[in-house]
């Protein structure tokens, strides 16, 4: 109650509501969830303003409505190789080709979510908000761009936005106090609860492959996951890593102040507060700023696409400290080059109902040996190597764009090969837990049938007490023609158009590059091939199935 009064106040100080309420259409494109998680926060701080909002999912949105729309304020990320989001790919298909209307009397505004080490960094939210221009819109606050860490740039883009929409522009005050009232109860991203690791092995019974079965408690956090959500993760870096930059810097030690204004030692600042991982063109352009090293000066002054990657290709930070010195004259200002250090998102792969109290991951350890250095994935290699008596800080990010079909009866088709078992391992707890009665049908595959096979002994267990109807694997290297998963289904063609006539629903998890593109490809082959339609029927089918929430995706 006391944050409505504070809000009241607030809002009452800024002078009250005059005029009729702006009308404001919030559009999300999010796959994993945080676009629409930032549209729905949008939309409460629009409500307790003089504004008239609405949040269409852009799945769901019906575009024949955009032209007659006055403010439309779309937030979206980008996937894979710059895709948009699934549930935004139909608008943007639409959008951007030539049925699209103009939009004259419309005004918007783009905020892109992305992350700066993929290459088509916001490419779907730079289309949109290219698009809206194209077609005559007006913008009303400049696209903002924001890598990972979205908080920052989602306030400033929404005060931003917000203040030009506000009569007489007194809203953005409100905006920023309703942004700064915010109590978030419980634990979330922000207030990670330290989890206890109630265990961690490898599945992999040997081999090149290793990928850790990993329980954390959940016990007296007050944490609720439904099956299909996301852990978050808060790594810490190696300390053996830091304290060779340390011995490296042209300083000794000092201090630095976090954003929540505690001050801490350098040391444990690049251990738990910020990256030295990979290396992207935006540290090394800041390096180099402070840096006397020709290379760099050249790398930068070049500004070539190729060069970038070649330099940043299996380098971290410790390659900079070591090969091409700068000259920072304290920790702060050392620090400010570098990014913050992310939590990792990890399919959730146990179901609450078989394991109370718990949540469990599939997390698939990476190591390689790059310039002469043993290197790995910072969260993957701190979750199996240096965790051990440590309470990792976690949070529930829920995913409602990857749920079962609320009607236990649908059947299920699960394709995840390799790590991307983990939510099908989940998603068969929970319907063996709920009894229901459904049919399932897993596709796995992963290199070797003898180390590689994942969660082998409960996976024939579900099988024999008819959890899992069907399992179908796919070993790349057990013999001399590679075997994907993809190559089973279409294999298996007629039984999946019959199980698609059935109502079933088709999931897909893992690798967004390759294997999820191939497995797409796979069902239009299957649905030309036994549905006897054509490309285009085909493609329409696929992209009904999408609109039906009946193909979900959760890829990375
Ligand atoms: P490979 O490494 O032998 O090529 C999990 O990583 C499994 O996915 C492995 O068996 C891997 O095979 C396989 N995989 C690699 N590329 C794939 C693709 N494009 N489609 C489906 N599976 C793929």
């Amino acid at each position: 109650a006391w944050l409505n009064d504070f809000l009241g106040k607030f809002f009452a100080g800024a002078g009250a509501p005059s005029g009729p309420a702006v009308p404001v259409t919030v559009l999300f494109g999010s796959q994993t969830g945080n676009a629409e998680g930032l549209a729905k926060k949008l939309v409460k701080t629009l409500k307790k303003g003089n504004f008239e909002p609405e949040v269409h999912d852009l799945g769901a949105y019906d575009r024949s409505r955009l032209a007659t729309e006055k403010n439309v304020l779309v937030i979206t990320s980008t996937y894979g190789d710059g895709e948009p989001p699934d549930n935004a790919a139909d608008f943007h298909g639409w959008f951007l080709g030539e049925s699209a209307p103009r939009l004259e009397g419309l005004s918007f505004s783009v905020l892109a979510l992305g992350d700066t080490n993929y290459p088509d960094f916001c490419k779907c939210g730079i289309e949109f908000d290219t698009r809206f221009e194209q077609l005559g819109a007006k913008r009303l606050f400049p696209r903002v761009d924001s890598d990972v860490d979205y908080d920052a740039p989602f306030k400033q883009w929404s005060d931003g936005v917000l203040g030009v929409l506000s009569p007489a522009g007194g809203a953005s005050a409100p905006v920023n106090g309703a942004a700064a009232a915010e109590v978030e109860a419980g634990y979330s991203k922000k207030n990670p609860f330290p989890s206890a690791i109630l265990s961690n092995f490898n599945l992999n019974g040997g081999g090149d492959k290793e990928t850790h079965h990993i329980e954390l408690s959940l016990d007296g956090s007050g944490l609720e996951y439904e099956v299909g959500d996301a852990l978050g993760v808060f790594p810490r870096n190696p300390e053996p890593v830091v304290d060779e930059i340390l011995a490296n810097l042209p300083f000794k030690g000092g201090t630095v102040a976090l954003a929540s204004g505690e001050e801490v030692p350098l040391r444990e600042a690049l251990i738990s507060h910020y990256d030295i991982g990979t290396l992207n063109k935006s540290i090394v352009q800041k390096w180099q700023a402070r840096s006397g090293s020709p290379f760099l000066r050249s790398l930068v002054a070049a500004d070539d696409k190729k060069a970038w990657d070649d330099f940043c290709w299996g380098r971290d930070l410790i390659d900079l400290v070591v090969d091409h010195p700068a000259d920072f004259t304290d920790a702060e200002e050392f620090v400010s080059v570098l990014k913050k250090l992310q939590p990792r998102l990890y399919s959730i792969a146990s179901s609450p109902k078989a394991h109370p109290g718990e949540v469990h991951l599939c997390v698939g350890i990476v190591r390689y040996n790059t310039f002469g250095r043993k290197r790995g994935g910072i969260c993957s290699t701190f979750l199996s190597d240096r965790s051990k008596g440590l309470q990792p800080g976690v949070f529930v990010h829920s995913n409602n764009a990857f749920r079962l079909p609320a009607n236990g009866e649908t059947p299920v088709i699960m394709v995840g090969p390799g790590t991307g078992i983990a939510p099908f391992r989940a998603f068969l707890e929970e319907r063996k837990a709920t009894n229901a009665k459904g049919a399932n049908w897993l596709f796995f595959g992963n290199p070797y049938s003898a180390t590689d096979f994942l969660y082998q002994d409960e996976l024939k267990a579900f099988q024999q007490d008819g959890t899992l109807g069907r399992l179908d694997v796919a070993w790349s290297r057990d013999q001399k023609e590679k075997v994907y998963v993809q190559n089973l289904m279409v294999q298996q063609g007629a039984e999946i158009w019959q199980w698609f006539q059935n109502g079933a629903a088709f999931y897909v998890c893992g690798d967004a590059t390759r294997m999820a593109k191939d497995v797409d490809a796979a069902l239009h082959t299957i649905a030309e091939q036994h549905g006897g339609l054509s490309k285009e029927d085909a493609a329409a089918f696929v992209s009904q199935l999408k609109k039906d929430k009946r193909y979900l995706r959760d890829v990375y």
